[in-house]
């Protein structure tokens, strides 16, 4: 039996929906499964923030949220900020 479930974020606008374990790290997720390699992972622990992103409004860092914690988020990643130019 798989471990995985599906997963709906809505990242940068766009609804994105995942298939991946609960626990798997929103880092990993952004930059793994949605290409959005903006977002960094430096420390992997929560101390340097190279992995910040926006979830609902407020900074997170992404790899200290798990993505069954950011299901059903509004998550902005800084490639959000490209939009326009
Ligand atoms: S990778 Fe350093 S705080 Fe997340």
């Amino acid at each position: 039996m798989s471990d995985q479930n599906q997963f709906t974020l809505t990242v940068n606008g766009a609804k994105a929906t995942v298939t991946c374990q609960a626990g798997m790290r929103l880092s990993e997720v952004l930059r793994e499964e949605l290409h959005l390699t903006g977002t960094k992972i430096g420390c992997n622990a929560g101390d340097c923030g190279a992995c910040t992103v926006l979830v609902d409004g407020e900074p997170v860092c992404s790899c200290l949220m798990t993505l069954a914690k950011a299901d059903g988020c509004h998550i902005e990643t800084v490639e959000s900020l490209a939009n326009g130019l």
